[in-house]
């Protein structure tokens, strides 16, 4: 491998690339390039998921974290104005709790929410508030909802009249005089007694496809854009838990919103420099709305299960294997909830929520990035129930957190045994080792399992370090990786980088594909990256060569090419590491292709430039027309995408 990163190697002499596009090596997935979720750095609740109140059902562990009951000017303490306390219905099974607001003096009180870091509201945008009310001895009259910015302007209003009784939903909306990225809710009574509040919501009117219980539009618009073949959810480590307890259940996350039992996020506390122990997981993006967003972006669903082993970094707990059975059944469950006829009770919770038509799944994964004897024991139990029942599902099973190392040489060597078909692999690494890991799957067992390349992320300092950096070197390097994997999507067939979004204010990892605040959001050069791969993926893979040879870092040059059938065109990824710029020549054997091609280039001379809220497209893909004849120029620091068209 010839891996160097410099300008040393002359800017002179021009590169022929031999492109042989008599024969296609093999058909590149559709599930090429796609997305990895999970709710981490805000991602879910505070991000994507639209809900702008934090801890609306008072479930949080403080069931009033959020939430502030400020002293009134003229009384030294709010009680005497009013208060509200928590109650727990222990009755209920998973909505447990509520707040008893008992008003003495309306004027002196309210009580206040102040979001996921500010509530972020557009102007002239519509938001919809919706709460559940008992109302007992109606001595409270109205509910009153005043938003305002930092210095108390008001940006909008609105107040309901609540009725003497029980339990009951009320909903309102107002209008936004103002865009305000930290604005407050704040609520207001009139009259005098005790109200019972819960499921105090709101909700911006203009989310992804104007949905109720809606995405971030700005959110879902970029993943969208990437054209993802596959939506991997709900993660990551998410999936496994600190405890067995504390795993993704699938099941407690559909059916009605306010029946979903809140659990803790598991990143909030995790590491110690970025605690964030205001963050839990409400579930209102649980598996019916993951399913309906893949749909949405043309995704093959790809949800990821509990083995019955939690997090190896946290507790390792085991489930015994006589014990694994419902593990077992939530998977098989979940295949009859995503696939099932209405008939069936789990299509029939589907259908309930609004979706008759099945999802579609083909993939399913069973652990995240677990590793050892306990694993594959679990595995084979899954594997065996899963294609009893659903020969043609695809199972997906994990080589454990690194690339290399007794864990992942162990758990691909028994995987390979079993014959397992699609292997996960996760590489946190050095921009270099990117680079150098060019060639990873060049002398890959074109026998053994397929590959998942499905987590991965150079880091510019240390695994997971909060000084890791979204900037150029780390894209440019993951770039030149991804022509390897490209090169071979004969076996690897999956692949997404991770995690995938981060509000800019509230996150536990970094880098990350996507960061957003509370009212807009960019992708990062990475995300570009990503995007011109996945957006040019090919359906044919075709072989690329310079002097005989692949191109993996020879003379800094890295490349991949494929052939897209529905428009005609010979399509070749080069990526030039150096400091000085390239010149190239196509040598194009099997059809004819014009002197005219796009070139669509991504490209910084400094390594360290990045992407931000204030400089959203600092790097972005660029599409110029270039004359293919006479060879082209790659800049220094360079991803460049070619599009050739083939004339009859
Ligand atoms: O992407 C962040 C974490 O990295 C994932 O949750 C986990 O699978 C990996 O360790």
């Amino acid at each position: 491998m010839f891996v160097c990163f410099s300008g040393l190697v002359s800017a002179q002499s021009s590169t022929t690339l031999d492109v042989d596009a008599s024969s296609s090596v093999a058909e590149i997935a559709p599930t090429m390039y796609g997305i990895f979720f999970e709710d981490i750095n805000f991602a879910a609740d505070g991000g994507l998921y639209a809900e702008l109140i934090k801890n609306r059902s008072f479930e949080f562990d403080s069931p009033l974290m959020g939430w502030e009951q400020p002293k009134s000017d003229r009384h030294s303490y709010n009680k005497n104005s009013g208060i509200a306390v928590p109650v727990k219905y222990s009755q209920q099974q998973t909505n447990h709790n509520f707040i008893r607001v008992k008003i003495k003096d309306a004027s002196g009180y309210k009580l206040i929410n102040k979001g996921f870091r500010g509530i972020g509201v557009h102007e002239n945008e519509n938001y919809r508030l919706s709460f559940l009310a008992s109302n007992d001895a109606g001595g409270v009259t109205h509910v009153h909802f005043k938003l305002v910015d930092e210095n108390g302007k008001v940006l909008g209003s609105s107040s309901v009249k609540v009725s003497k009784g029980d339990w009951k939903k009320y909903q309102t909306e107002f209008n936004s005089n103002a865009t305000v990225e930290k604005a407050s809710l704040e609520i207001t009574f009139s009259g005098q007694g005790d109200i019972d509040l819960d499921m105090i919501s709101m909700f911006p009117e203009n989310t992804w496809k104007n949905r109720e219980n809606g995405m971030r539009k700005d959110l879902v618009q970029l993943l969208a854009d990437m054209d993802p073949g596959f939506l991997r959810f709900p993660g990551g480590c998410i999936v496994e838990g600190r405890t067995l307890a504390e795993r993704y259940q699938w099941k407690k996350t559909v059916g009605p919103v306010a029946d979903r039992e809140i659990l803790f996020n598991r990143w909030n506390t995790e590491f110690s420099h970025r605690s964030t122990p205001d963050y839990f997981q409400s579930f209102g993006i649980g598996f019916f709305e993951y399913f309906q967003l893949a749909e949405d972006i043309g995704a093959t669903p790809l949800p990821i299960l509990s083995c019955g082993i939690a997090c190896q970094f946290n507790t390792g707990e085991l489930v015994p294997m006589d014990q694994l059975d419902p593990y077992v059944q939530d998977a098989l469950d979940l295949i009859e909830f995503a696939n099932g006829s209405v008939d069936t009770p789990w299509g029939k919770v589907r259908a309930d929520m609004g979706h008759p038509e099945p999802f579609n799944l083909k993939y399913i994964g069973v652990g995240n990035e677990q590793w050892g004897p306990d694993y594959i024991e679990r595995y084979k139990v899954f594997n065996d129930a899963i294609k009893e029942q659903y020969p043609d599902i695809i199972i997906v099973s994990g080589s454990g957190p690194f690339p290399d190392g007794d864990y992942y040489e162990y758990g691909m060597e028994q995987l390979t045994k079993i014959g397992a078909e699609i292997i996960d692999e996760h590489y946190y690494k050095s921009p270099e080792w990117f680079r150098e890991n060019a060639d990873r799957y060049d002398s890959y067992d074109r026998n053994g399992p397929k590959i998942f390349a499905g987590e991965y992320a150079a880091q510019s300092v240390a695994i997971a370090s909060p000084e890791n950096e979204n900037n150029w070197e780390c894209a440019l390097s993951e770039a030149a990786f991804m022509t390897g994997l490209e090169r071979n999507a004969d076996v690897v067939q999956l692949t997404s980088y991770a995690p995938l979004m981060a509000h800019t204010e509230a996150w536990q990892w970094t880098p990350d594909l996507i960061w957003f605040d509370n009212l807009s959001s960019y992708g990062t050069p990475n995300y570009y990256v990503q995007k011109v791969f996945a957006t040019n993926r090919g359906s044919d893979l075709l072989k690329v060569s310079a002097k005989g040879e692949k191109l993996i870092g020879q003379n800094d040059l890295y490349a991949s090419a494929v052939k897209e059938d529905s428009t005609s065109e010979v399509i070749v990824k080069v990526v030039n590491t150096a400091s000085s710029s390239k010149s190239i020549k196509f040598n194009i054997k099997g059809v004819k292709t014009g002197k005219n091609a796009e070139q669509i280039v991504l490209a910084s001379e400094d390594l360290k430039a990045m992407n931000s809220i204030e400089n959203p497209k600092n790097i972005a893909p660029e599409t110029t027309k270039v004359n293919v004849q006479k060879g082209v120029q790659l800049s220094p620091y360079s991803v460049n995408v070619f599009k050739l068209k083939i004339e009859k």
